[in-house]
């Protein structure tokens, strides 16, 4: 083989190479590689300008849009992210279960009804932006999925005061919710003695479909053996309610409170 032959060998073959990587990368089962706008900051970063713009922004802090979850949605709203957390909060406050957060969308246009008797200690009033949970900047440092405060969410998770484990809930909520008797009983005995953590029974903090906020974390919670259905809740008013399901090797079938 002339070298000449081999050059061109040489080079038909890494055409085909990069034709079948293209190929194989524009597929629908291609692994999606997103940017994260939220660290790896430089000096030079353009990364700013994806959420600041320096004239004329329309929302305050020089952010891009208003409110300021639509400048999210712009990513978390399965385009631009792994994370669709729009389609979590797109739906009607009066039937779902959501924290309140600034938004507007088709389905939920940001307005919400307070209920007196949730578990005390909520200031300041919501409905809140994304960054009262959220720091949108801490993606080099901080605490888990940007939030303000500390979130475990492992099955066996041992409640002590400090480091609180939970301090993402504590900037609104009391931590007497995990003494306390006169909410949700069931707390005490969880958090404390089983070592759940919260996001066992809620584990969506945005918006679920069930009331209460409850969701059961499908990596470890189960459906009921002796039933054979669930995880499910059922609200029966306040502080009272029916859960039926497996966790921890305990089966409710149902467990009535
Ligand atoms: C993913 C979107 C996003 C990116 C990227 C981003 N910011 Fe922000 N920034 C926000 C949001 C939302 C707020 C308002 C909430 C807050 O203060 O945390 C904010 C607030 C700020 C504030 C006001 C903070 C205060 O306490 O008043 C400054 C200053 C700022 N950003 C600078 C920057 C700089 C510099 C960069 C690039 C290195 C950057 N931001 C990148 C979303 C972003
Ligand atoms: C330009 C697109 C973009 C915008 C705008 C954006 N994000 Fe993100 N966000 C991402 C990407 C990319 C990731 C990394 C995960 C992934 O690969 O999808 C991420 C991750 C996150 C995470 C999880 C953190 C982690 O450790 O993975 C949170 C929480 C988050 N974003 C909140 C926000 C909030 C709040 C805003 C609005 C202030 C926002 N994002 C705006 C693209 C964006
Ligand atoms: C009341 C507090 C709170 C508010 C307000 C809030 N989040 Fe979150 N968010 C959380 C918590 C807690 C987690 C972590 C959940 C987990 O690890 O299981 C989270 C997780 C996320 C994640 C990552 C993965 C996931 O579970 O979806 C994204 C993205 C995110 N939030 C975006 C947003 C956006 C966008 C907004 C505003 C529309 C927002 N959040 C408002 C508490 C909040
Ligand atoms: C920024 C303030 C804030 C933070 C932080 C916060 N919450 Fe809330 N939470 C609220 C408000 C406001 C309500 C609704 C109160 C009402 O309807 O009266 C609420 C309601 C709830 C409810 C009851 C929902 C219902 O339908 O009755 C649960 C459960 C809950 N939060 C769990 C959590 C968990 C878990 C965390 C930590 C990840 C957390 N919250 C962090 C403000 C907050
Ligand atoms: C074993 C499941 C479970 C765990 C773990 C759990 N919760 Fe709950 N939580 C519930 C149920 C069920 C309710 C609804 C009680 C009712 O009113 O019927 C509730 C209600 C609440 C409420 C609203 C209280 C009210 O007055 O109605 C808040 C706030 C809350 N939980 C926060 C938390 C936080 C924060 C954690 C973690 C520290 C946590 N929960 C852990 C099951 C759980």
């Amino acid at each position: 083989m002339s070298a000449a032959t081999a050059a061109l060998l040489f080079i038909v073959t890494a055409v085909l190479l990069l034709l079948i990587l293209l190929v194989s990368s524009s597929g629908p089962a291609a692994a999606q590689g997103y940017i994260s706008p939220h660290g790896g900051f430089s000096a030079a970063s353009q990364l700013c300008a994806v959420c600041h713009a320096m004239h004329e922004a329309p929302g305050n802090k020089l952010l891009k849009d208003m409110p300021e979850s639509a400048l999210c949605f712009t990513c978390h709203n399965g385009t631009g992210s792994v994370y669709n957390t729009q389609v979590q909060m797109d739906q009607d406050p009066a039937t779902y279960a959501m924290h309140p957060i600034s938004v507007n969308l088709a389905n939920n246009q940001g307005n919400y009804t307070y209920t007196s008797n949730t578990t005390a200690g909520i200031a300041p009033p919501g409905p809140y932006d994304c960054s009262q949970c959220h720091n949108p900047h801490a993606g080099d440092s901080g605490a888990s999925m940007l939030l303000r405060g500390s979130y475990e969410t492992a099955e066996y998770v041992s409640y002590v005061a400090d480091p609180d484990p939970y301090n993402a809930c504590w900037a609104c909520h009391s931590t007497s919710i995990v003494d306390d008797s006169t909410y949700f009983r069931e707390h005490r005995r969880h958090i404390r003695i089983q070592q759940s953590s919260c996001s066992a029974c809620h584990y969506s903090p945005h918006g679920v479909t069930h009331v209460e906020l409850i969701r059961f974390n499908p990596s470890y919670v189960a459906p009921s053996a002796v039933q054979g259905s669930g995880p499910a809740f059922v609200d029966n008013g306040d502080h009272s309610g029916s859960c039926t399901l497996t966790c921890h090797g305990v089966d409710h079938g149902p467990y009535n409170y």
